[in-house]
């Protein structure tokens, strides 16, 4: 009996656990029988193999052929699996030498003529395998998945071209991507495009410096998209890892991942119509969702009101754990999911609610009605909340303030987190309650501010805690080791939404 092995990788969320190849050939029917796939991949995987071997002018055996796939518990589906099974039988009937094979691994679909497919989740392949042996990838994907530089890939179009290679005739030329650039940015949203508006942006960089939530109320066309969708250009440059761990989602989600918005913060916008399925994840073959598209980034959610109860209820617990599980019948996927979360709503059903022009004429019980669908737990995650006011027309017309650039904000934002990240270790929106109660003590003035507040405004303590985590950003941006009155005045302007509810 003949046999070879061949190693690939199967897909299991953001993992790419190693699967064995396993081919013999043996007297008997001429039989090819795969074992360890889904039925239908099996059909179609088997004609797709057997057309391309004889089409790339090998020969197809005519013996028993039995392919194993293993571990056979894996979730594998898709045409990934197509070349390693057609070199395996071309090397267990001796048409290709065996010299190399274990090291390396092989994916790729085949084309009935023996062209190579793309297929998603390449970028995640070559996190998970590392440098232990060589990637061979369809050329179409194999740009992404060299972007992980501890990756040895090799490109191939063709099956023959796979086969030149493992007969020592031609080597397949290796992937290279670009240098990895830390800090990009997208440069057509620049802070500087929003005139006016100093409280919201002001706003926006606290909330970039300590991660905050961020919630933005106010009548339609008063810049609030434009705001939130300016709120990656101001945040910290990704980590190389952090960028992989973002285009290694966009992948599996079968965007494509291109070397240009390789380390540029992602920024996600779903529709209020949104289903769980595509905020979540989900499908037979798991795809992750806007809120892992949204990973290391920002997922901006418009008109907040109008989206529905379960759909806000899936943001809940990955809110909490950054990743996302999504259960299948026999498999469960968890995709990362941690996101800055950033809302914008109107202040009542029509929108006009104390704008300039006068134009409301919602009740009160209507307005109540509207600002209740959002529901209080996901309010409460918005550490800092703010109304967007109509700017006066001069502010638009004359063009008075043309504000800072994205670039200055980002470099205050970058030196904030860096005083975050060597005090505690993480953002101060992400403290829990004993590193609250170490770092964002303010001092006797501000402590009697507090008291204030709380008696004047109600705050419940959850909300006092999102105060001093608040004025802990503003003390970072300005450079204070201590939290005093004037910051917290200042983070209790930011929570003032909640005490202004009726008209
Ligand atoms: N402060 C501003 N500076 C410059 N343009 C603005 C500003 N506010 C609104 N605009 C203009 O109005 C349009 C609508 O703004 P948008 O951000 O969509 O408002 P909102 O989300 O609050 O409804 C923008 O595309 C922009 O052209
Ligand atoms: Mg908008």
């Amino acid at each position: 009996m003949k046999m070879a092995t061949v190693f690939s990788r199967a897909m299991d969320g953001l993992l790419a656990p190693l699967v064995r190849v396993e081919v013999h050939l043996s007297n008997g029917l001429p039989k090819l029988s795969i074992v360890g796939l889904p039925e239908a991949a099996v059909r179609e995987s088997k004609d797709r193999v057997r057309s391309a071997i004889i089409n790339a002018g090998f020969e197809f055996p005519t013996r028993r052929i039995t392919v194993n796939l293993s571990p056979a518990d894996l979730p594998k589906h898709g045409g990934r699996f197509d070349l390693p099974i057609a070199v395996g039988i071309l090397v267990a009937s001796e048409q290709l030498p065996d010299s190399g094979l274990a090291d390396l691994e092989l994916f790729g679909e085949l084309s009935l003529d023996g062209t190579l497919r793309g297929f998603r989740g390449a970028l995640p392949l070559a996190l998970a395998a590392g440098d232990a042996r060589a990637l061979v990838l369809p050329l179409r994907v194999s740009q992404e998945a060299a972007l992980v530089r501890s990756a040895n890939v090799l490109a191939a179009r063709h099956i023959l071209e796979v086969a030149a290679h493992l007969a020592g005739k031609k080597a397949l030329t290796r992937a290279v991507a670009p240098d990895f650039l830390s800090g990009r940015r997208c440069r057509k949203l620049d802070l500087a495009d929003v005139l006016g508006q100093q409280v919201p942006k002001r706003a926006l960089e606290i909330a970039a410096a300590g991660a905050h939530g961020l919630l933005l109320s106010g009548p339609p066309g008063t810049g609030k998209s434009m705001l939130a969708s300016r709120l990656p250009g101001i945040l910290p440059p990704m980590s190389e890892q952090e960028a992989l761990e973002v285009s290694a989602i966009a992948s599996l989600a079968g965007r494509g991942v291109t070397p240009d918005d390789f380390g540029v913060r992602p920024f996600r916008s779903p529709h209020h119509t949104a289903s769980t399925a595509a905020m979540a994840g989900g499908g037979s073959v798991p795809k992750p969702g806007e809120i892992s598209l949204a990973h290391n980034g920002v997922l901006f959610l418009d008109e907040l009101p109008e989206f529905g109860r379960a759909v806000l209820e899936v943001l809940r617990e990955p809110i909490e754990s950054g990743e996302v599980r999504i259960a299948r019948a026999a498999h469960q996927a968890t995709f990362p999911a941690r996101f800055q979360l950033v809302a914008a709503m109107n202040p009542c059903p029509c929108g006009y609610l104390g704008d300039r022009c006068g134009r409301c004429h919602c009740t009160p019980e209507q307005v109540q009605r509207y600002r209740h669908r959002v529901s209080g737990p996901l309010l409460d995650r918005l550490d800092i909340q703010i109304q967007v006011a109509r700017p006066p027309r001069s502010v638009v017309l004359d063009d008075v303030e043309a504000g800072e650039q994205s670039e200055a904000v980002a470099r205050r934002v970058v030196a904030a987190r860096e005083h975050q990240l060597a005090r505690q270790g993480t953002a101060n929106a992400l403290l829990d309650n004993a590193g609250l109660r170490e770092w964002c003590r303010p001092d006797k003035k501000g402590e009697a501010m507090v008291s204030r507040a709380v008696a004047r405004f109600g705050f419940s303590m959850r909300g006092t805690h999102k105060i001093l985590k608040v004025a802990r950003s503003i003390a970072d941006l300005a450079g204070s080791t201590r939290v005093t009155s004037q910051h917290i005045a200042e983070a209790v302007s930011y929570r003032r939404l909640d005490t202004s509810r009726t008209h």
